[in-house]
């Protein structure tokens, strides 16, 4: 049976993070290799990486955010400086990116880094929401969230490079 192991990423991880985010994502809406050494440096727990067989093959990134009604593109933007916005006393936790090698896609392991981080950040923090951005073309994550709850809130129309429109969802826990 395959040996799979969820853990705190850290920053021997980064040229293994950065394959993935470039299997998963088009070029034009990469992040790069410093804001994900940000996220490690500033906020690990909140940085978790999959391995399967001792092959790290996806990860998923978070902040805590300040709850907040007013949602607008800006809260979004790629390359965002997580120093900037994170804040360990919010009270709603932001999904930054998820990604896993295509090979290892459509057996769960989506799905389940995304309940492992959150049972973890719940029990450390006072989470009561979690929000995420998605495009609407990213139809196996779209899966997901609906899967676990999460509801759309509104739309950024032309979010991304490709035009594609940018979908919130949040879950209230
Ligand atoms: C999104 C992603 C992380 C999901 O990882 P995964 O390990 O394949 O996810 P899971 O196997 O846990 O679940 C995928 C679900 O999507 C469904 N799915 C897969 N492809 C699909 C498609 N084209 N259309 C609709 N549903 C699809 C699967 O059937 C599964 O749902 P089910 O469990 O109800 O059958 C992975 O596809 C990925 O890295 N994609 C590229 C990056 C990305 O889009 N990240 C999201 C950023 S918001």
């Amino acid at each position: 049976m395959e040996k799979r192991t969820i853990r705190n990423a850290g920053p021997g991880d980064i040229e293994q993070i950065m394959l993935i985010e470039s299997s998963s994502f088009h070029e034009t809406i990469r992040e790069n290799r410093s804001v994900f050494l940000e996220r490690i440096a500033f906020f690990r727990e909140g940085f978790l990486v999959l391995e399967i067989d001792d092959h790290a093959c996806g990860y998923i990134s978070s902040e805590i955010w300040d709850y907040s009604e007013d949602i607008t593109a800006t809260s979004f933007i790629l390359n965002h400086k997580l120093s900037e916005i994170h804040t360990t006393t919010g009270s709603e936790l932001y999904i930054s990116s998820i990604g896993i090698l295509e090979e290892y896609r459509g057996k769960g392991y989506g799905n389940l880094l995304l309940s492992e981080l959150s049972r973890r950040m719940i029990e450390k923090y006072a989470i009561s929401s979690i929000i995420l951005l998605v495009s609407a073309n990213w139809s196996a994550a779209r899966r997901i969230y609906e899967k676990n709850g999460f509801e759309e809130m509104c739309r950024i129309p032309g979010f991304f490079d490709n035009g594609s429109e940018g979908i919130v969802m949040r879950k209230h826990l």
